[in-house]
């Protein structure tokens, strides 16, 4: 088809004043890099019925992304896959590998938000892991889903999306490490997996730190325990984690746990205990003979809810033991790996877990 010379100069200015449009308006939108490490929001399933029986850590993170063409509108996205794995098989090194990452990308002019996708039964202790020892205020935000994308009504996508836009927004800074589930923004400090096979399953006792509906982020509360710039532990001055192990309490325990633990070469033993914290009498010493061969004993309780109170259910001054404070023993043992980088002074160690 004949094309004038004057029509063909103004289509081409007219796909230039379009190009340069584009590239001012992702210029505006923020830079966000979503690291991902597997999960169940990477999970596929055989038919959209299976909600709960399906593979987890299958999509790659490039998948994840080009399946949600929404994203283009809210950021300038660039996804890395630093694993590939269910999130209960995480370990300690994967934490350290994952956490120097996120401090590296933090450090970056050009990235303004970051989002790990997770799977969702150890998110809780990676998003604590990252706001004790990631030295930044942008934005991280930990998501996962609690049913594959294949699923019916699955969740993983409309997470991901809030993931970005929280991680994106200049009011989503120096909150600490937050996680994105259920259209709640939850602090990684506080929420914990709660519920094990409903969309709803992250909860804080302290309730959510805000919401975040269609982009926009509203918020009711800010943490109050120290995170991120303001904590004294740096993921770049850390190299190896301590062991800590715990060992749960419940009626007719036998001490078999305590005493293998204790001389398993552990730095720390917590102990999920029942109540506030209680401890079987027949196996309080036990739990003073750990103490006494050098191995820092924190008490924590198995009951989701509430704080352990010092020297109540036990005489933890005269013991010389530390009490977990609010955190389940899965939270207590991240704080503790990390306190025990830089001291291992019970009252040192015990103003840690009133602080953080
Ligand atoms: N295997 C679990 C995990 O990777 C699946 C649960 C999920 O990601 O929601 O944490």
């Amino acid at each position: 088809m004949y094309l004038s010379p004057r029509f063909r100069a103004f289509a081409a200015g007219a796909a230039l004043l379009a190009a340069s449009a584009l590239a001012q308006a992702q210029q505006a939108l923020p830079n966000v890099v979503i690291l991902a490490t597997g999960g169940t929001i990477a999970g596929a399933g055989a038919s959209a019925v299976n909600s709960a029986t399906y593979a987890a850590a299958k999509v790659g993170v490039e998948k994840l992304i080009a399946g949600l063409p929404e994203l283009t509108k809210i950021a300038n996205v660039k996804g890395e896959q630093v694993f590939q794995v269910a999130s209960e098989s995480l370990t300690d090194d994967n934490l350290l590998t994952l956490a120097k990452r996120v401090s590296a990308l933090s450090k970056q002019s050009d990235v303004d938000g970051i989002v790990i996708t997770h799977g969702t039964d150890t998110l809780e202790e990676t998003a604590y892991f990252l706001t004790l020892t990631v030295h930044t205020a942008k934005p991280i935000i930990v998501v996962g889903s609690m049913r594959p994308g294949t699923a019916l009504s699955a969740d993983g996508a409309l997470n991901l999306y809030n993931a970005v836009s929280v991680a994106g927004s200049k009011d989503a800074m120096g909150k600490g490490v937050l996680v994105t589930m259920n259209d709640e923004i939850q602090s990684g400090r506080d929420v914990s997996k709660s519920i094990n096979i409903k969309t709803e399953a992250f909860k804080s006792q302290w309730g959510p730190l805000g919401m975040v509906v269609e982009g926009r982020n509203y918020w009711f509360r800010a943490p109050v325990k120290r995170h991120t710039m303001q904590s004294e532990f740096d993921i770049d001055a850390i190299t190896a984690l301590p062991p800590v192990e715990i060992a749960m309490g419940y009626e007719g325990v036998s001490s078999t746990a305590i005493d293998a633990l204790g001389k398993s070469g552990i730095k720390a033993l917590i102990h999920g205990g029942t109540g506030n914290g209680s401890v079987a009498n027949r196996i309080v010493p036990n739990l003073q003979k750990v103490r006494a061969d050098g191995v820092i004993v924190i008490r924590s309780s198995r009951v989701p809810d509430g704080f352990v109170l010092r020297n109540a259910e036990q005489p933890d001054d005269k013991y010389d033991w530390v009490v977990a404070h609010d955190l389940r023993p899965q939270k207590a043992r991240i704080l503790a790996m990390v306190a025990l980088t830089k001291t291992s002074d019970t009252k040192e160690l015990q103003r840690i877990f009133w602080e953080y």
